[in-house]
């Protein structure tokens, strides 16, 4: 993997703080952007919304203007799997919609995604998205191993293939996107990658942040790009999920910057600590 021997940025507890405030914007810009999803609104309604929050906020969009991405938020609907830019598409009942959202404080990032379906709800797109929510959370409490980090980053890529293959369906686990470092920019090094691997990824350092993050289908792993150039489709049509969060790592625990709470709730039911520093 290319990024595998570059150089892990380590972050510092005040650096980590910064990149909280950061999270907490991004965790308020997603809320409101999903409040703002109904049938009857248009993507470009979401990326309002989620703009207007991350301005208030004394914080900075931080896709707007990455390689030129036009938007705030990434809005993938249905067999979009990521990259999906808001425009004037208008949501159905039924639809598939995924979020993502990233802001900077003080030279610090946060990235986020959720899914969601509107009223109408197929219940397998139920099933999908809450399945990918579990992923995302057993990948993130893989980071712990009981009395301190776990040993390496392939931990990650593990436990979230252990939690599509659990759910007894044949999901997709996307591999051509993934998780990446975070910190004073959105895509460090190193590659966060949802698939278990016999190589062995980085050791898990105190200080490291990571946004994990994977994209489930209904069906193939295989994408395509369209003509914008930026959104991702699956190649077979089915339908994607995504969530995200970005956590950093301590000696004493996990702080997943990114959730109101921490990561409180979801770690704790996993039986690992949120770092004291929270
Ligand atoms: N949040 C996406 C990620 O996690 C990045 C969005 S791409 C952008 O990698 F161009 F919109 F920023
Ligand atoms: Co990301």
């Amino acid at each position: 993997m290319a990024f595998g021997r570059d150089k892990i940025e380590l972050k510092t507890p005040d650096q980590i703080r910064l990149m909280r405030r950061a999270g907490l914007v991004v965790a308020d810009a997603l809320a409101a952007a999903r409040a703002a999803a109904r049938p009857g609104a248009t993507t470009a309604d979401l990326d309002a919304a989620a703009a207007a929050v991350i301005a208030g906020g004394g914080a900075t969009p931080s896709f707007l203007g990455y390689y030129d991405y036009p938007a705030t938020i990434c809005t993938s609907v249905n067999d979009e799997v990521v990259h999906g830019i808001p425009g004037d598409r208008v949501l159905e009942p039924g639809d598939l919609v995924s979020i993502d959202c990233g802001a900077i404080v003080e030279g610090w990032h946060g990235d986020s995604a959720l899914s969601l379906v509107l009223d109408d709800a197929d219940p397998a797109d139920l099933a999908l998205s809450a399945v990918t929510e579990r992923a995302l959370w057993d990948g993130i409490a893989a980071l712990w191993a009981g009395d301190g980090l776990a040993d390496r980053l392939n931990v990650v890529g593990n436990a979230v293939e252990d939690a599509v293959d659990a759910s007894g369906i044949g999901y997709g686990i996307v591999e051509e996107y993934v998780g990446h470092g975070i910190g004073t920019q959105m895509h460090l090094p190193p590659d966060v990658l949802n698939y278990r691997v016999r190589d062995r990824l980085p050791r898990l350092r105190p200080g490291m942040c990571l946004a994990v993050e994977p994209m489930i289908t209904r069906g193939t792993i295989a994408t395509e790009t369209l003509a914008d150039e930026w959104t991702v489709i699956t190649a077979d049509g089915s339908r994607a999920a995504h969530w995200e969060h970005t956590v950093a790592l301590f000696e004493d625990g996990l702080w997943v910057l990114t959730a109101v709470d921490g990561g409180a709730a979801e770690l704790g039911a996993r039986g690992v600590p949120v770092s004291a520093l929270d």
